[in-house]
């Protein structure tokens, strides 16, 4: 195969995490990639031409205005106007267009198996907030599936619109994922949870590869971006395999007796699910792996989660997880 000629690439964001992960990767391909950010979240990736924008500011996307792409990746959280915007400024003449959703689109979060074409829930062309989202969950894939309306309406045939389920690796902020190799290098008896379930996850960095394949191959269509599917206890188990631990399996009446709550948050333990939950780590990897999507092996994962961990610092205050009294205090209950 000839080698692919370098395209011209607009990441919003390029800052932190995902879109930092994707703006580096194009980089690192030879890609000319231009990163339009805030730059408040942090500085884009060495290569990368930075664009100060602020979307929350009228006419933020001026500057763009006439300017033509390859490819556009644009990672929008919470805002149908912020994917409006950009479509109405560099859709009409984009070569390839990635949307990234999420696995929070679909309408059931219980049933396993699904996959794209699955009823999702209903659009809602809103522009919200963290705070809107913690009053009204169901905010965030209304919000998401009338992004990917717009998207796929916009650009018909260049549209790549990919739906994650959780994401983890260096520049993960949800502290969800690397609890357990954080607290596996603690060692001594660590609380797991006692469950019958699934739970699937991406790395951030194989996500980013895939989008930028995506893009080169002009990819289209909607995905699932997930790994393969695994049980919560072998994967915990795989994680731990590295380090002297002892895992201490805890039934899920047990937890919430004490307080223990699951997936995310104070007094959590991250990837377990609550019931009405379970569906949406059990995803039909297939669809996306035929498309490219690759997974690295779990020690691969382990060890960039657990790298970021340390660069926060182990000891840090966490946003999910048991702090080490708590974790006590749950084990004083069970021995
Ligand atoms: N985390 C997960 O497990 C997960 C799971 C499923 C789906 N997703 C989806 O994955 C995507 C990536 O999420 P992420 O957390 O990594 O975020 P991200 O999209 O990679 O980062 C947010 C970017 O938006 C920029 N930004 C924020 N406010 C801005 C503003 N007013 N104007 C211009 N730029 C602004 C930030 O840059 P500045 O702050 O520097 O401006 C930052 O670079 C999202 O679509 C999310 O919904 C995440």
């Amino acid at each position: 195969m000839g080698r692919l000629s370098a395209m011209r690439m607009l990441v919003f964001g390029g800052t932190i995490f995902v879109s930092k992960a994707v703006a580096a990767e194009a980089v690192r391909r030879g890609h000319d990639v231009v990163c339009a950010a805030r730059g408040t979240s942090g500085e884009v990736p060495d290569g990368a031409t930075w664009l100060r924008i602020d979307r929350e500011e009228p006419d933020a996307l001026a500057g763009l205005a006439g300017e033509r792409f390859d490819a556009v990746v644009d990672t929008s959280i919470m805002s149908h106007a912020w994917v409006a915007d950009a479509l109405a400024v560099l859709g009409a003449t984009a070569g390839h267009w990635t949307f990234v959703s999420s696995i929070s689109v679909y309408a059931d979060e219980v049933t396993p198996g699904q996959r794209p074409g699955a009823p999702v829930v209903e659009p809602r062309a809103a522009h919200a907030t963290l705070a809107d989202r913690d009053a009204d969950p169901g905010l965030y894939g209304a919000i998401k599936v009338a992004s990917e309306n717009a998207v796929r309406d916009a650009l018909e045939g260049r549209a790549f619109i990919v739906r994650p389920g959780l994401i983890t690796g260096p520049g993960d902020r949800s502290d969800r994922f690397g609890y357990w190799p954080a607290r596996f290098t603690r060692g001594g008896r660590v609380v797991v949870p006692d469950v019958e379930q699934e739970i699937q996850y991406v790395d951030v960095r194989d996500l980013a590869e895939w989008i930028v394949t995506g893009a080169e191959q002009r990819l289209v269509g909607t995905f699932d971006a997930i790994g393969p599917r695994c049980g919560l206890r072998d994967l915990l188990a795989g994680i731990a395999s590295g380090f002297d631990a002892e895992l201490v399996p805890v039934l899920a009446g047990q937890l919430a007796d004490a307080g223990v709550g699951p997936w995310m948050g104070p007094r959590t333990l991250p990837l377990w699910l609550p019931p009405e939950s379970v569906g949406i780590a059990a995803h039909d990897p297939a669809h996306a792996r035929e498309a490219g999507l690759r997974a690295r092996p779990l020690d691969d994962a382990v060890a960039g989660a657990l790298a970021h961990e340390r660069a926060l610092g182990l000891d840090r205050p966490r946003k999910a997880g048991l702090t080490p009294a708590e974790e006590a205090e749950v084990l004083g209950g069970v021995s």
